[in-house]
């Protein structure tokens, strides 16, 4: 009897086991979208991203940096002071307003700060279309050791093998909308003397529209009466893939209001500031990067408490009731 029994469940045991397999795999396959799907979907977007050159088609962003190491407008993503980055518009006039924006990063390489590097070596390599009619976004990503000469379009033959990054969780920074006017990039200019990143004012809560094509963290925008940061431009949360999807307000609104000392601050590896400690700071003097504390009467502690508000919104049961949520893309 008692065989009876444990025979009984490890056969169950067994049908169970495999369900789950079989569920898994079925799971991973509906998310393992490729590189020609993505193309498809982002083909909604009338102008495509062409071929480019990481010096050629841009601007190389500006740069001053102290005896010590420290900078006034540090590489966020990276958290360090680095010359030689390039930052630049592709399909410029074009008539359907499409805005094609790269960057061109260099290797994240402990202090190396590529002062005098002359070479056309970059690591990091990224593009976001946006079609602000729409609101459709796409984004593309290269990692890994790269000439930046000839970098080929994501629709021509070879791009597949060369966009090697699934683009998924770009939306975790880019939540706001599709660029992030960090200090680094905010004021760089192009040959025409022209700022390249588009006005941050456009985005106004609840108003703009932000809608990523291929898969992606779910973008919401969130907004609450009084608030001090979406008084001037739209604040963005995103929600994670994967079996327990957790909402959170976009990393860079902590980094802006000084909640946060980098981006990298969460990571156990990959630290790449000359100020290297175990967590990653950011190298500024005062080892943070909040470069919306000042913004018009908005002191240190204000801002941490406006994105505390916002926050709320967003994990807070039951939500408050002053709150607005509105999911952008589906
Ligand atoms: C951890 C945060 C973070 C993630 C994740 C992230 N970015 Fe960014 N991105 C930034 C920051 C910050 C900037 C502004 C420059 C700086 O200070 O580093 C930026 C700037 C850019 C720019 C230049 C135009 C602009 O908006 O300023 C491009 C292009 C870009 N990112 C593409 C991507 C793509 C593609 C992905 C996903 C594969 C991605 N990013 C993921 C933080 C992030
Ligand atoms: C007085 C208007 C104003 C207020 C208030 C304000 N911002 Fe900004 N914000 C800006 C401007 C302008 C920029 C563009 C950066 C620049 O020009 O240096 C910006 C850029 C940003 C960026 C860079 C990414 C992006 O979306 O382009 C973040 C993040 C950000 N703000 C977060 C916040 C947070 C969080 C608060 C509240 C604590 C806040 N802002 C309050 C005006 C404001």
């Amino acid at each position: 009897m008692d065989r009876q029994i444990n025979g009984f469940l490890i056969i169950l045991w067994r049908v169970l086991l495999r369900t789950i397999v079989a569920w898994g795999i079925v799971i991973s396959f509906a998310h393992s979208e490729t590189h020609d799907q993505r193309i498809k979907k982002c083909e909604a977007i009338p102008v495509a991203v062409p071929a480019f050159s990481c010096k050629g088609d841009g601007s190389i962003v500006p740069k001053t940096i102290d005896a010590q190491g420290h900078c006034s407008k540090p590489e966020d993503l990276y958290s360090r002071c680095v010359y030689q980055s390039t930052l630049g518009q592709l399909a410029k006039g074009n008539t359907d307003g499409v805005e094609i924006l790269y960057s061109c990063r260099k290797k994240p390489d402990g202090k190396n700060t590529y002062k005098n590097d002359k070479t056309d070596s970059y690591y990091d390599i990224a593009v976001i279309q946006h079609d602000p009619k729409t609101g459709n976004t796409c984004f593309y990503q290269h990692l890994g050791d790269t000439s930046g000469k000839s970098i080929p379009a994501p629709n021509k033959d070879t791009g597949g093998k060369f966009w090697n990054e699934k683009p998924d969780f770009c939306t975790s920074c880019h939540s706001n909308g599709p660029f992030v006017r960090s200090p680094h990039y905010a004021d760089v200019k192009d040959g025409a003397n022209k700022v390249i990143l588009p006005d941050v004012y456009r985005r106004k809560p609840g108003k703009h529209s932000y809608k990523v094509l291929h898969d992606h963290f779910k973008v919401y925008d969130v907004d609450r009466k009084g608030n001090d940061c979406t008084l001037c431009h739209s604040i963005g949360a995103y929600e994670s893939l994967g079996i327990t999807p957790k909402k959170r307000i976009g990393m860079v609104n902590y980094l802006a209001a000084g909640s946060l000392m980098s981006l990298r601050e969460s990571r156990t590896s990959g630290c790449y500031s000359p100020l290297k400690s175990g967590k990653c700071p950011s190298p500024t003097k005062s080892g943070y990067h909040d470069f919306m504390v000042g913004m018009m009467g908005i002191d240190a502690a204000g801002a941490k408490a406006a994105v505390k508000e916002l926050e709320e919104c967003v994990n807070k049961k039951p939500m408050p009731r002053d709150c607005t949520l509105t999911k952008l893309s589906p």
